[in-house]
């Protein structure tokens, strides 16, 4: 059995109930982590997360399936081997179990104590140190009906890791703790898990603490998925708070039937909604993820070329020294496109960060007609605009061509045109991260 792998679990099912009232919960889990690692269980209310915790837990007995943990099989284990592996896991529940009698201190001592790896002197002296690395060193001597739901939690907290146990499972362990709090203790976990190699496996919905894992992964309706799948069902999510109250239909679909309001406030809902998710996955560099953003960024291309009466809208990423074509019609049949900095009109504005608008592409030295050649577009107008990070570097050039009423863009368009991209900018940033991630 290989120990550098505490968690191995194998196409594990499990329901609860007899009969004509069974119900599956898991379906085929399987998920391997190994010693040291941190790994998140993300996924909605019901989905299973606690069920799955008290089955690495031994705390309920595995039915098919099979589940190693801390190199035994626990699979119609016997009660020994049971109590055995529940010995070396710190737990961090939701029921927290404390001895109410008892005053904090003594609660986190005797979990000291249980785990038998450390000599009598020091069980109290680890308990001390524990509580007060989770801010209780004012509360020691509180009984937990004394205490507050968040101190309770943090006193169990503290009994849970003072132990340094080879394997910590926590559901929910900052769910009633504030900010800082909760950064201490997940600070801890690192810290047992990197420097005392344990093993951690955490199911929490709080986006603040997503950092600290090596690895998420994410449950839904009992079925466990790899960090690109769970990435996928979240783009779902958010594609579908796009389509909310309206028609299930594709984004370019829905975004082509805004007016100009409604289009403006769901870009603001999407940027939120997409620097939440940028924060969510910071550790992952993912093709899934961009592929979809590539479809939205596509949409509000076009739905900007719309609001503004262009014939043509296309944004360029600037990648190294040079400009790529990222969003614009027929993208696929004109294979990738490359530019330059300082070379044409939108390197021109990538260099400077200064918009430009131009009334006749053909008599301006700086247009590069390459393009028109390429596509066989014929440009006349050109509105080009820089689109900036949060240091105030351009990192793409937005552009549209030719006002369809044959008029040359205007000042007032400029201005419009700006508005927009500044909402939108979050989301390019955030396409250019995991771009950059991905290289
Ligand atoms: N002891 C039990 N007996 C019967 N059904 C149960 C039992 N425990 C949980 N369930 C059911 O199993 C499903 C999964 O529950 P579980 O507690 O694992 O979900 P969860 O993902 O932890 O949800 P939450 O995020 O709300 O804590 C739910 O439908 C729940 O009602
Ligand atoms: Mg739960």
């Amino acid at each position: 059995m290989d120990r550098s792998t505490p968690i191995q679990v194998q196409g594990l099912n499990h329901s609860y109930g007899k009969g004509e009232l069974k119900k599956q919960i898991l379906f085929d889990v399987s998920v391997n982590i190994r010693q040291g690692e941190i790994v998140i269980v993300t996924g909605p209310s019901g989905s299973g997360k606690t069920t799955l915790l008290t089955l690495v837990g031994a705390l309920r007995s595995a039915q098919e399936g099979s589940v190693q943990i801390l190199g035994e099989e626990l699979r119609d284990a016997r009660p020994s081997t049971l109590e055995k592996v529940r010995r070396q896991i710190g737990f961090i529940f939701q029921q927290h179990n404390l001895l109410g009698a008892l005053p904090s201190l003594h609660n986190v001592e005797l979990g000291v104590r249980a785990s038998g790896k450390f000599p009598r002197s020091e069980h109290r002296k680890r308990a001390r140190e524990m509580l007060g690395a989770v801010g209780l060193g004012e509360r020691m001597n509180h009984r937990p009906d004394q205490l507050s739901g968040g101190q309770r939690q943090r006193v169990a907290i503290a009994r849970a890791l003072a132990s340094e146990p080879a394997m910590v499972l926590a559901d929910e362990p900052t769910a009633s703790l504030d900010k800082q709090s909760g950064r201490e203790v997940v600070d801890r976990m690192k810290v047992l898990a990197k420097e005392h190699g344990a093993t951690i496996l955490l199911v929490t919905h709080d986006n603040r603490i997503l950092d600290i894992a090596d690895r998420i992964v994410h449950l839904e309706d009992g079925c466990l998925s790899t960090f690109t799948d769970a990435v996928i069902a979240n783009n779902h999510h958010m594609m579908q708070m796009l389509a909310d109250n309206r028609q299930k239909q594709p984004i370019e679909q829905v975004v082509d039937q805004l007016n100009e309001n409604e289009f403006r406030e769901l870009l603001e809902e999407i940027t939120g909604e997409s620097e939440r998710f940028l924060e969510a996955t910071a550790l992952a560099n993912n093709v899934a993820f961009r592929s979809m953003l590539d479809r939205g960024l596509f949409a509000f291309t076009r739905k900007l070329g719309l609001l503004l009466n262009a014939e043509r809208s296309s944004l360029f990423l600037v990648d190294g020294d040079e400009l790529v074509l990222k969003v614009s019609e027929n993208l696929e049949a004109m294979g990738e496109i490359r530019i330059p900095l300082g070379s044409g009109i939108a390197g021109a504005v990538a260099m400077s960060g200064e918009a430009i608008r131009i009334d006749d592409a053909y008599s301006d030295s700086r247009f590069n007609r390459d393009v028109d050649k390429r596509t066989g577009f014929h440009t006349r107008s050109i509105l080009s605009l820089p689109v900036k990070n949060t240091d105030g570097e351009v990192f793409a050039v937005a552009q549209l061509l030719n006002r369809k009423d044959g008029h040359p863009f205007n000042a007032d368009d400029e201005r419009r045109f700006a508005s927009f991209m500044q909402s939108i900018g979050v989301i390019f940033q955030t396409q250019l991260d995991l771009g950059a991630a991905d290289r």
